[in-house]
């Protein structure tokens, strides 16, 4: 069974064709991205403009020469203007082409890309516990069927997507935040490990808290969080006093130890309270280096299912996934 899947919910143009659920056959994404480092974030407005540019010459790279069995489309949340082009284009092609047409959602969407070019071994096991973040979410679900998918808690404010690019904003790191904060994180940790390895003998690592940052939430017994105090914590940081070179990137170090380690125990303590080791990470932040690294680390006690990296962003392949899976799977 053959789905195309359409994803027009932000930035991104993102068309696939996938093969019972999982198998990615085509999948063609067009960003806008580099005209929103201009404006340093998106304008709704400039997105939706570029979903129409881009929709009919990805849509046909992606269709190339394949019949499908059905059209799925990401129906909500996003960008309105974004989503029409896409929601509209769907419609049109499940009535030319005599196909069913399936409305999904876009972070529901997220939670398969677990699926996507993954064996039967490598695909989650029911029930397990999610945790999808992303530029505007931050959620737990416990999943435990297709059907039956709970959640569990989120945030109260900030998404953690959304903390990365505005604390990226306040070091002057671009945009998006989250991967150029990631990699000016990273510096450290490689220059820690050098010295680490010189220094070994005297057992010296470099200080992790010397910007004494906020966890907001980290210890309340729920599957809530909350990042806006983070946020300003860093802010004011940056208003105090002119940081340089190696105080943006201790910043930044210090900024997404924080936000990880938030998140992690979150999922912990999400995974405790459903009694499940199944634990699972989707949505843009799972590219971070160091969730991912973390997650690694948790292996021996726990199951961990994790998107290729390639899956982690916004793309068609995931909502055609969602559609098979929902509609078609015995
Ligand atoms: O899922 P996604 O592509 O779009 C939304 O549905 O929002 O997520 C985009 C978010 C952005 O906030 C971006 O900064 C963040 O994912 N992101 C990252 C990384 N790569 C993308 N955050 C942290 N580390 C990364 N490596
Ligand atoms: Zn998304």
């Amino acid at each position: 069974m053959k789905i195309l899947g359409i994803e027009t919910s932000c930035d991104e143009t993102s068309v696939s064709v996938v093969q019972d659920g999982a198998k990615v056959l085509t999948l063609v994404t067009a960003t806008s991205l580099e005209m929103h480092k201009k404006t340093r974030g998106i304008i709704p407005e400039n997105a939706a403009r570029k979903q129409v540019e881009y929709m009919i010459p990805v849509l046909q790279e992606a269709l190339s020469n394949q019949d499908v069995d059905a059209v799925a489309v990401t129906e909500n949340p996003g960008l309105i203007g974004s989503l029409v082009v896409g929601v509209e284009t769907a419609k049109a092609l499940s009535f030319a082409l005599d196909k069913p047409l399936h409305l999904i959602s876009h972070l529901m969407g997220h939670i398969y890309s677990l699926w996507l070019d993954k064996n039967r071994k490598e695909q989650p096991k029911f029930p397990f516990v999610v945790l999808l973040v992303s530029g505007g979410h931050t959620e737990l679900y416990l999943v435990k069927s297709h059907q039956q998918i709970n959640f569990l808690g989120g945030t109260r404010d900030d998404a953690v997507g959304e903390c990365f690019d505005k604390v990226a904003r306040s070091l002057e790191l671009g945009y998006p935040g989250g991967p150029a904060i990631d990699a000016e994180a990273s510096k450290i940790f490689n220059s820690q490990f050098s010295i680490y390895f010189a220094l070994r003998n005297t057992r010296k690592v470099c200080n992790k808290n010397t910007f004494k940052l906020p966890k907001p939430m980290i210890t309340s017994k729920d599957c809530e969080f909350s990042f806006s105090g983070l946020k300003t914590a860093v802010h004011r940081i940056t208003l105090s006093k002119k940081l340089n070179n190696d105080e943006v990137t201790q910043l930044a170090f210090e900024f997404r130890e924080t936000a990880v380690e938030i998140l992690i125990s979150k999922l912990l303590f999400a995974s405790k309270m459903n009694q499940t080791k199944n634990i699972a990470v989707v949505g843009g932040v799972a590219a971070n280096a160091l969730l991912r690294q973390r997650l690694e680390e948790l292996r021996s006690t726990y199951t961990v299912f994790l998107p290729h990296l390639k899956y982690t962003g916004d793309n068609g392949a995931m909502i055609a996934s969602n559609a098979y899976f929902n509609n078609y799977s015995k």
